[in-house]
């Protein structure tokens, strides 16, 4: 098939199984119609956010991918476990997964209805709804563009889009918490087990501020980093939020506490040297010094006119 068709097929697709699904009132007509056109702000959402944060997707993949994640939304119970025990899927159908089964076996419903054979996208719709660890990009901009597309009104989603636009991680982070805490005030659901993954490894990207320069701090101080100096330059930066310059006592504390920070920030970009080393953690700048190098660098000097915290 001529790849520039391929959406407007999908799209045709995702209407014609809706429209089976559909009991011909007008009531669920409309609500078929809104289904849809969630799709499209899917799509359209998907996009904007591969396009704003320059991540590396195929467009095309993404708009049939986003097209179709809420294909299987109308599917039964009994299709869920016929396409479960087709497969030889390990999910539970059980009426507390009620809501996710559509992405659950989602990939497995288009891979059979419409022969998409295309891993990335069938895993993307496969975790459009609980999330996972270890997301590709496309999984995490499905997941995301699924929350945020422009449908979805009010101030909480209004808000939560701004930050997807800024920070798409933070986003997904912040979505995981909320949804999360939602369903355990609610009995009758069940948290699934790969939205408390996602979250496991998403939470990093929700400190900020002041809250996130102590947890830097105690993860330099539980690497013997010593002589810390804490400068605040919220009011000079557009930037950034804090400077932190520290020193070392050899390159090899210097590579564990790099490490140690990778394992537990959302790292921008790092500089690491032998003698100094950069890591940037979005908001604050680290700076790790072997002990002679720090004087010698200037560097306390370079910040002298800055307001110190610590
Ligand atoms: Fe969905
Ligand atoms: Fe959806």
């Amino acid at each position: 098939m001529n790849k520039f068709f391929e959406f407007d097929y999908y799209k045709q697709k995702l209407w014609e199984k809706y429209q089976s699904c559909s009991d011909g009132t007008a009531e669920m007509e409309e609500k078929m119609k809104e289904r849809f056109n969630h799709s499209i702000g899917v799509v359209d959402m998907a996009i904007e956010l591969i396009r704003i944060h320059n991540l590396p997707i195929d467009e095309e993949k993404a708009k049939i991918c986003a097209i179709l994640h809420d294909y299987a939304k109308y599917c039964s119970m009994e299709e869920f476990q016929s396409i479960k025990e087709e497969f030889n899927v390990d999910v539970e159908v059980i009426p507390e997964y009620k809501k996710v089964l559509h992405a659950l076996l989602g990939g497995y419903i288009v891979k059979k209805e419409l022969g998409i054979e295309d891993e990335d996208i069938l895993k993307a719709i496969e975790t459009h709804s609980t999330a996972n660890s270890n997301m590709s990009p496309l999984q995490e901009i499905i997941y995301l563009a699924d929350c945020v597309e422009a449908g979805r009104s009010g101030e909480y989603f209004a808000n939560i889009r701004k930050i997807a636009r800024k920070n798409y991680k933070k986003a997904i982070a912040i979505f995981l918490r909320d949804c999360i805490e939602r369903i355990l005030s609610d009995k009758t659901k069940n948290l699934h087990p790969y939205t408390l993954n996602a979250f496991e490894e998403y939470k990093k990207y929700l400190l900020s501020g002041e809250n996130k320069y102590e947890q830097v701090l105690s993860a330099l101080d539980h690497n013997l980093i010593k002589e810390v100096k804490v400068y605040d330059v919220r009011n000079s930066s557009p930037y950034f939020e804090y400077i932190i310059v520290a020193t070392t006592a050899s390159s090899r504390q210097m590579q564990a506490c790099v490490n140690y920070l990778k394992d537990d920030f959302d790292i921008r970009g790092a500089e690491i040297g032998d003698a100094w080393s950069l890591i940037d953690l979005n908001d604050i700048i680290v700076h790790i010094f072997k002990e002679e190098e720090r004087e010698r660098y200037g560097i306390d000097r370079l910040y002298a006119s800055y307001p110190v915290v610590k």
